[in-house]
């Protein structure tokens, strides 16, 4: 990502972030550093490759999963928490890869890769491309495999496919599975023969809700069609329900999300997201949430750490 590559402080997490994410002093937590790294800290920013050497000494794991983000209903925060939670993830030292399944492409559009003649995953699937050719890197620790108008037809080229449709998402992300701790898939608002190969291709799915009059019932709708993936492709896969855009002011998001702690207390992401008017246009805008002051980088920060099991 030559041409809006992030700036070091959108993308680096900072010693104090690190001291309060591990609950010690900030001078205390640069001691540690600097033994664990062998060498003087000359400046607060820490690389994703410094943190994880940290982390991993300090006995942390990162996971190895496939995480999908999907919701039938559009507009849920999708792109958006797949973009904050993939970049803190690898602030916090995880490899990370973004796979970008929505026609839509407003998550490589965020991470600057926006040219139509790339080979997209439609190009692995009826070209027989090989799913190296896709990956594009983007920063230390985070590559994508981006989207474009291209992958519309995707739908209609499984469905006439007669080769086994339903492992064209998971079958190609085995052969470079191995590379990452975090494989993460923006998808677009359906129900459809590509989000079922994602289904299958995934160890757990965020569903993001976001409070209005629809979102309930979008919710179930697409809890049951996962639960009928579930049992006709005898998967395994884990559910987990994010709650965005809550708005303190307003009474539908407290009623909502009382609902959800009723009905899905289990698959219920333990932070939640507020709504602020300075996420909005972060995916157009192709900056990180992360440099800015936005008090919704707060709750992007604990939902990541639910994600890698840090919390
Ligand atoms: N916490 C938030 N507060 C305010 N606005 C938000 C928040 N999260 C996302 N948005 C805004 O909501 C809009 C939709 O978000 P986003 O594109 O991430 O949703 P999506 O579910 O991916 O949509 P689609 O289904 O079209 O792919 C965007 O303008 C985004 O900036
Ligand atoms: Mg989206």
């Amino acid at each position: 990502m030559s041409t809006t590559a992030l700036a070091q402080q959108e993308f680096c997490i900072t010693l104090s972030d690190l001291a309060s994410f591990m609950e010690i002093p900030s001078s205390v937590c640069k001691t540690r550093i600097e033994k664990r790294l062998k060498k003087k800290l000359k400046s607060p920013w820490l690389l994703p490759e410094e943190v994880r050497t940290v982390l991993l000494a300090e006995g942390y794991k990162y996971p190895k999963k496939v995480i999908s983000i999907q919701m039938l209903k559009g507009g849920v925060a999708k792109t958006t928490s797949v973009l904050n939670m993939g970049l803190r993830a690898a602030m916090y030292g995880a490899k990370v890869l973004f796979v970008d399944l929505d026609q839509q492409a407003n998550l490589s559009f965020a991470l600057g890769v926006e040219d139509e003649s790339l080979p997209v995953w439609v190009d692995i699937v009826e070209k027989r491309k090989s799913i190296d050719e896709c990956v594009h890197f983007i920063e230390p620790h985070v590559d994508l495999i981006p989207s474009s108008l291209n992958n519309s037809v995707l739908d209609r080229v499984l469905a006439n496919s007669n080769r086994n449709w339903a492992q064209a998402v998971k079958g190609p992300l085995e052969k470079i599975k191995h590379r990452y701790d975090l494989i993460l898939i923006d998808t677009a608002p359906a129900l459809s023969a590509t989000n079922t190969a994602v289904t299958v291709a995934s160890d757990e799915i965020i569903l993001p809700v976001n409070p209005d009059k629809f979102a309930f019932l979008g919710l179930e709708k697409n809890l049951a069609e996962l639960e009928d993936i579930k049992r006709d492709f005898a998967l395994d896969f884990e559910r987990k329900i994010l709650f965005t855009k809550f708005d303190g002011r307003e009474n539908t998001s407290h009623e909502l999300l009382q609902r959800c702690i009723d009905s899905f207390e289990d698959s219920l992401m333990k932070s939640y997201i507020r709504t602020s008017t300075e996420v909005k246009n972060t995916v157009r805008s192709g900056k990180s949430l992360f440099a800015g002051k936005s008090p919704v980088k707060a709750d992007y920060d604990l939902v990541t750490r639910e994600m890698l099991g840090f919390a």
